[in-house]
């Protein structure tokens, strides 16, 4: 009986799509079971490329990278080099993986392995835009029932949007996609700008990962110091929110963080409000709870345990 949860990671790297990776492949707790790449951040063929390059960064070329959705369910992609860098993971000078990417589609990935996989023991972790889960329910609705939560990251309240005043970038390039797992039923834990703007990155916090004195460290360090350039000058902020971590470390340490049951929905229709997630955070409306919403972290805590399980990779 495995006492490690068995996650698949999708992804749109992203420095901090990245640093979330690194979590995963330095903690024990965790067996990834496959990374699948998503269009989001930069294009897919970065997306999956940037994917590679950090598992050999971990020293685990042995991690089956996948590619999925190049686009969005029905809206156009939307990217975001104006954050990320044309690359997508600017700051280090990463070689280009020889890892191989897999032939199957990430999408018939997620589907075959929980099929195969014992019922309610897999965690899926969107990290981007859900199309490819959005994708996998609506090819294959039994799947359904036999993954054990969706830890995402995505969505914001009271902290309002990021690509818009309204809506965060991971649900903004498709709501549509983030309906469909929304009305799925499926144990939702969602972390949305309320909770990840408070886990900044700060000069001592990026110091530390440098001080790791490893590849692994120093290329988190550049990572972080690109990354954080744009959300500094944005909100005048001292470092700048590491969004895609807090869904890896809520399954190392989920007392780190703090939340509550609510009703969310998103919005599809309104250009002007499109993709904003609604959360019933005071319980206003008798719509049915389909997500744990969290809100608080504990940033100190969060930032050792992310140093000291990359300390852990080569
Ligand atoms: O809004 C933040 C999210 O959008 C993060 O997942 C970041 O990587 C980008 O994908
Ligand atoms: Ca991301």
């Amino acid at each position: 009986m495995s006492l490690k949860h068995k996650i698949i990671i999708d992804t749109d790297p992203g420095q901090d799509d990245a640093i979330a990776i690194l979590l995963a492949l330095g903690s024990p707790e965790l067996e990834v079971l496959g990374i699948t790449a998503v269009g989001g951040n930069v294009p897919l063929l970065l997306t999956q490329t940037n994917a590679r390059k950090i598992c050999e960064l971990a020293g685990r070329p042995d991690i089956k990278v996948f590619a999925g959705a190049s686009r969005p369910l029905v809206r156009s992609l939307v990217t975001a080099e104006n954050v990320h860098g044309k690359t997508g993971l600017n700051g280090p000078d990463l070689p280009e993986p020889t890892m191989p990417l897999q032939e199957q589609h990430a999408v018939d990935f997620i589907v075959e392995t929980l099929m195969r996989e014992e019922s309610g023991t897999v965690t899926l972790c969107p990290l981007g835009p859900l199309t490819n889960i959005a994708l996998a329910l609506n090819r294959e609705p039994r799947i359904g029932d036999r993954i054990k939560q969706i830890v995402l990251m995505g969505g914001g309240f009271f902290e309002g949007g990021n690509i818009t005043p309204a809506a965060e970038f991971n649900i903004y390039v498709d709501p549509h996609a983030c309906e469909v797992v929304l009305g799925s039923g499926i144990d939702i834990v969602m972390m949305p700008l309320d909770v990840t703007h408070k886990a900044l990155t700060s000069a001592s916090r990026i110091a530390a990962f440098r001080g790791l004195g490893s590849r692994v460290g120093t290329a988190a360090a550049e990572m972080l110091e690109f990354f954080e350039r744009f959300d500094e000058e944005k909100y005048g902020t001292d470092g700048g929110p590491l969004h895609d971590p807090c869904v890896i470390a809520y399954l190392i340490k989920p007392d780190l963080f703090s939340g509550r049951r609510c009703n969310v929905e998103v919005e599809t229709g309104s250009e002007l409000t499109m993709g904003m997630t609604v959360v019933d955070w005071w319980g206003v409306t008798s719509r049915g709870k389909n997500a744990t919403v969290m809100r608080d972290i504990d940033a100190a805590g969060f930032f050792a345990l992310l140093v000291e399980r990359l300390g852990r990779l080569s």
